[in-house]
């Protein structure tokens, strides 16, 4: 497993039921729940099955090299990643592929972006071209703020390289669900729908994150949605890859917006969910690690992931998320293992950011800290047994949501 967040902690340990499993970087949460974390790069590490977490390697083509060296891998190689890596290349792509997605025009100039935002209904919602952690996305009704984001991603004030190339795109409206269909190159599985908060406040206000919490299953987005999805979005999506002869083997994350005109894509990712797998990987019943080898060696026909059961997780960030975050705060209410200390049935804690002072305790060293997820047959449980041990871990500053699956459980 290669990364260092919440996310590898989630998989690495549902992996871990049925594998040996080792996590490149890792960070010292998974370290102190009993997964093997080693410094050695991927490409010195040997393994039967390689599952690269976070999208910078994906880009970077890291799963290429693996695949040179006869890897098997979960994880697109470069050609397949930039449909995360570049907003405009995704565009483009959905264009050619006919996939339903908001109308967008492109821009590097600041003159230009800014004439074609007077012309715009609002809301006006403005992103990145490149990779920006889940934070580059503005969506706001107010023009002369609107005006002011173009000119500091453009200006490369706010996101360096990443933002001057930006995209604008027509609003759109309607609830929100993240759909991860695992690909082998040939043969796509479902997963279940889930549910992501991405702005930092109660009710979907303040800033966009890389996400504070997520629930699943999505009861909502039931089998005739999901089914809809897989029509009018993925399996074009798999059309025009294949026409490009892009194998893609691993996660395509579809960020799917229900409006009223029907389900539209807002973006692609090309990996697991963060928060979105912390609820996945503890829902899914099955053997993980016999599903992650058939996405990496072409095996997935006749695989399914049906899960029983509900998943809640909280995320807690730290003190100044996600602006500023503040580093070195003292974590109390987990033992040496990192869970809680007095444990909680259901109750799976996933280390994002954090590390250990010099007194061997956690503290804070980042903007997401910790994902807290809480598993039970309802909702309702779930979302319980996640707020009782949220609550129970403090921290100075500790920034959390209260809403997390409040309305569904
Ligand atoms: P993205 O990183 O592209 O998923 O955008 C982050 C968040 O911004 C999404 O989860 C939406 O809540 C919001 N958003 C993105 N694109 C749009 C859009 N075209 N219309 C309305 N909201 C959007
Ligand atoms: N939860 C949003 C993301 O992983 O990009």
């Amino acid at each position: 497993m290669v990364g260092s967040g919440a996310r590898e902690h989630a998989l690495a340990w549902a992996l871990a039921m049925s594998a040996e499993v080792v996590v490149t970087p890792g960070n010292v949460g998974i370290a102190a729940h009993g997964i093997a974390c080693v410094d050695t790069p991927a490409t010195g590490l040997d393994a039967d099955l390689f599952v690269i977490g976070p999208e910078q390697p994906l880009v970077e083509g890291l799963a290429d090299r693996l695949r040179a060296q006869g890897k098997a891998v979960v994880g697109p190689g470069c050609d397949g990643a930039m449909l995360e890596g570049s907003k405009a290349f995704m565009k483009e792509f959905l264009a050619a592929a006919n996939v339903p997605t908001a109308a967008f025009a492109t821009f590097r100039d600041a003159a230009s972006a800014v004439a074609h935002l007077a012309v715009t209904k609002p809301p006006y919602v403005i992103k990145t071209d490149g990779l920006a952690a889940g934070k580059g996305v503005l969506v706001t009704d107010d023009f002369d703020e609107a005006c002011a984001d173009v000119r500091d991603k453009l200006s490369g004030a706010a996101f360096g390289s990443a933002g001057t190339t930006i995209v604008i795109e027509e609003g759109l409206d309607g609830p929100e669900c993240s759909l991860l269909v695992l690909c082998d190159g040939t043969d796509v599985v479902a997963l279940v729908p889930a549910q992501d908060f991405k702005r930092v406040g109660d009710d979907n206000q303040g800033a966009n994150t890389g996400g504070m919490g997520a629930y699943a299953p999505m009861a909502s987005m039931g089998d005739q949605q999901v089914g809809e999805v897989m029509r009018t979005i993925i399996a074009p999506t798999l059309r025009e890859l294949s026409r490009r002869s892009i194998d893609f083997r691993g996660v395509l994350y579809a960020g799917v917006m229900l409006t009223s005109e029907g389900p539209k894509l807002l973006e692609y990712n090309v990996r697991f969910g963060d928060p979105e797998a912390e609820v996945l990987a503890p829902l899914y019943g099955g053997d993980l690690y016999d599903l992650l080898v058939r996405v990496g060696t072409g095996g997935l026909h006749g695989s399914s992931a049906r899960t029983s059961g509900s998943a809640v997780t909280v995320v807690l960030a730290s003190h100044g998320y996600p602006a500023s975050p503040r580093q070195g705060d003292v974590i109390h209410g987990l033992g040496d293992d990192g869970q809680l200390a007095t444990p909680l049935e259901g109750v799976t804690i996933f280390h994002a950011g954090t590390r250990r002072d010099d007194q061997n305790r956690f503290v804070t060293a980042g903007g997401r800290v910790l994902a807290v997820t809480g598993v039970a047959e309802s909702m309702a449980e779930a979302r319980r047994r996640a707020y009782v041990a949220a609550t129970l871990v403090t921290f100075e500053g500790k920034v959390m949501r209260t809403d997390i699956a409040r309305d569904v459980a």
